[in-house]
């Protein structure tokens, strides 16, 4: 047992990696790529969304998907849920935790979910009586806390008030979402500082995307402000299909050699991770966006 201290990594690769890809993806592919991570050593895997589907038609093998794969105890596997209608549809195929999202611009709310953000709101309160009867737990995320696609600069305090509210209306963890990939590490850092002035910074995750190649980066900052729940994505698949210009999420493995180079552990296996990365590059037809998944590990081990 690693007496390093701990840093969990939430994989988001086959919800927030895959909604963006345009080709048709076998349910079978998306089911295997879930396994595979799970054999990585991840503890906590998005495993899919239930959106409407006429808005994410790619996900809208949801339930097949939770069918099929493997649930072994300790393997946390929440889906995002949008409303109420997509959480009956999660509890219907056996989820047992879930992910609610509101951004805090309200141009993007309206785009991603064709909501206000008190809208949005509201229809998250509704989910979380019922989560809280089923006992069901619940992330939120927080959209475009770096900056909005449609609206440009996004005020601090709205990103606050939002974080806050998703808090108090029964979210567990709350994830920050650089949804377009824009911040640095100064903007980074002083956001997750206004939101852990407001929240203990236990309840906290980072979600940065890598668009413009300051995730890391930033991850570093935030790290060091104390934040220990990181979200990435293998091969560094993703974006938000309504996000205007949004790539990838900060690549897994990237991370996980960042993790493991400064000494703090997250129980994941970078060699078996980089494997799966490629698997699912080449599955999915593009080159692999992980700058580790492309080089390899290093130092090399030797095969006995
Ligand atoms: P709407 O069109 O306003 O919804 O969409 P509606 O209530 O008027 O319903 C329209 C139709 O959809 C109806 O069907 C509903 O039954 C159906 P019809 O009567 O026309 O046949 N419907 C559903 N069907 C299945 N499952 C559902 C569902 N809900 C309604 N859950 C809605 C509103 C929220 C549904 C839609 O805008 C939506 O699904 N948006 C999701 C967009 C999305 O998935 N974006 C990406 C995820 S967010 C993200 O990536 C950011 C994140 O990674 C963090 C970050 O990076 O910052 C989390
Ligand atoms: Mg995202």
């Amino acid at each position: 047992m690693s007496t390093r201290e701990r840093v969990r990594v939430v994989e988001v690769g086959p919800r927030d990696g895959l909604q963006n890809e345009a080709e048709p993806i076998p349910t079978a592919t998306k089911v295997a790529l879930i396994d595979r991570l799970a054999g990585c050593g991840f503890k906590t895997i998005e495993a899919t969304s239930f959106v409407a589907p006429q808005w994410v038609p790619q996900l809208a093998d949801a339930a097949e998907v939770y069918a099929a794969i493997a649930k072994p105890p300790g393997l946390h596997l929440p889906v995002l849920v949008p409303n109420l209608k997509g959480y009956e549809r999660a509890r219907a195929a056996g989820v047992r935790e879930i992910a609610v999202f509101s951004a805090a611009s309200e141009a993007f709310n309206q785009r991603n979910i064709n909501a206000s953000i008190d809208q949005s709101l509201a229809r998250i309160a509704e989910v979380m009586e019922r989560a809280d009867a089923d006992q069901v737990p619940v992330r939120g995320y927080v959209s475009t806390v770096l900056g909005c696609p449609y609206q440009g600069a996004v005020p601090l305090a709205e990103v606050v008030r939002v974080a806050r509210a998703l808090h108090d209306l029964g979210c567990a963890q709350i994830s920050l979402g650089d949804t377009i990939g824009v911040g640095t590490p100064a903007g980074a850092r002083a956001m997750l500082r206004a939101v852990a002035d407001a929240l203990p910074m236990t309840a906290l995750a980072v979600h940065f995307h890598d668009t413009r190649g300051q995730a890391l980066a930033n991850v570093l900052a935030c790290l060091d402000e104390g934040v220990r729940v990181i979200d990435a994505s293998v091969a560094g698949l993703g974006g938000c299909p309504y996000a205007e210009g949004a790539s990838g999420n900060l690549a897994s493995e990237d991370l996980v050699y960042l993790l493991d180079g400064i000494g703090l552990d997250c129980g994941v296996d970078l060699d078996a991770l980089i494997e799966v990365g490629r698997w699912i590059s080449a599955e999915l037809g593009r080159d692999n966006a992980s700058k580790v998944g492309r080089a390899g590990n290093w130092p090399r081990r030797v095969a006995a």
